[in-house]
């Protein structure tokens, strides 16, 4: 891993829509270097678009706000930085790929027009030079026939690639930090892999940082570094993959674990997740927020939010149980028992 690019410290955003305001992320904190590829997973609603938006400072303001915490980008704190330098910054260091590029390619240029376009704004190239480096890039994200291809409309294209004419549109400017957004939600698993292999080979050629966003722990096992578990705004938990997933600490990093596993299993089922519904965010949450749904909860965990701490190198936890381990072997072995009884 290479230097520190990208460092989010205590991050605060809220949604105000009438008189109801959301406290969508809630003191969120991690980092990314140079060549990492950093996951962030949680349920739907947990912050992870949000918090990839604050990143691009890309929260649409109003209803949102970051209301407190720092971005640090190589250094420089960006959350106040002025929308011309950071449009700057976005066209020339930070790109983002989002989860439907039917919405994000216009319908009535051709993709060769809006690659070239973007090209242009980037670089400083000639219209020839423009076509010729578009050419390069789709031939690059491993489309055929490339040179017909910038001719054609994005709907003479299919999901998977539009999908890497937008993850060519978004390399175009050689970022240093592309942050995907769902990437491959949309597309079937042939084409989801070969796209998540393509990104990291393009990672692997620029050297550029990644924040994949995903609900589905299979693709951040197969190319993350680390990850961040999200929940109501919070870290829950945050580590390596391999410290993740060969210890989970969190109870919601388990319950995700195993939802996942079960899904895995019955790919015919919609599986219900983990039982019960994350907090209401227009209210103030004391104490843990997962409270409602841990079966591990106890009094203190409605009372006090839990800090977030480090087991081991690296490895940070925000539950109350985490710190004595003892007692959580107590709860597992309890839990245990209990099933083993069949109540
Ligand atoms: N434009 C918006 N206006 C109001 N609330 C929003 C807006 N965008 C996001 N939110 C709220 O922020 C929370 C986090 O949303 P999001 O980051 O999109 O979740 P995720 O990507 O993890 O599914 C949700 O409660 C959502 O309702
Ligand atoms: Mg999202």
């Amino acid at each position: 891993m290479g230097e520190e690019l990208l460092r989010v410290e205590d991050l605060f955003v809220e949604f105000k829509t009438g008189s109801i305001v959301t406290k969508a992320i809630n003191g969120v904190s991690f980092s990314l270097h140079q060549n990492e590829t950093l996951g962030i997973v949680g349920e739907s609603g947990s912050g992870k678009s949000v918090t990839a938006s604050a990143a691009m400072r890309l929260i649409p303001n109003p209803p949102g706000r970051i209301t407190s915490g720092s971005i640090v980008y190589k250094g420089q704190d960006i959350s106040q930085l002025n929308e011309s330098k950071m449009r700057k910054l976005r066209g020339n260091e930070m790109s983002m790929i989002f989860q439907d590029p039917t919405t994000s390619l216009n319908p009535v240029f051709t993709v060769g027009h809006q690659l070239m376009e973007s090209i242009r704004i980037h670089k400083n190239l000639s219209k020839r030079e423009a076509k010729q480096e578009s050419l390069r890039m789709l031939e690059l994200v491993g489309i055929p026939a490339a040179k017909q291809r910038l001719k054609m409309y994005p709907h003479e294209f299919s999901g998977g690639m539009r999908q890497r004419v937008m993850i060519a549109i978004a390399l175009s400017c050689q970022p240093q930090l592309l942050i995907a957004d769902e990437p491959t939600t949309a597309l079937d698993v042939t084409v989801q892999a070969q796209i998540l292999a393509l990104m990291k080979d393009l990672q692997r050629e620029f050297g550029m940082a990644i924040m994949m966003i995903t609900h589905d722990l299979g693709v951040v096992w197969e190319t993350c570094d680390s990850i961040i578990v999200m929940y109501a705004g919070q870290v829950m938990e945050r580590g390596s993959v391999r410290q993740v997933y060969d210890k989970p600490l969190h109870p919601y990093t388990w319950g995700l674990l195993d939802s996942q596993i079960a899904s895995d299993q019955n790919s015919q089922e919609v599986l219900p997740a983990i039982p019960g519904s994350p907090p209401d965010l227009s209210f103030d949450v004391q104490g843990c927020p997962f409270a409602d749904r841990c079966p591990y909860v106890e009094e203190i965990c409605r009372e006090s939010k839990p800090a977030r701490v480090a087991i081991e190198d690296g490895h940070e936890v925000a539950c109350h149980f985490q710190t004595d381990t003892s007692e959580l072997t107590r709860k597992e072995e309890a839990n245990i028992g209990a099933s083993a009884t069949g109540s």
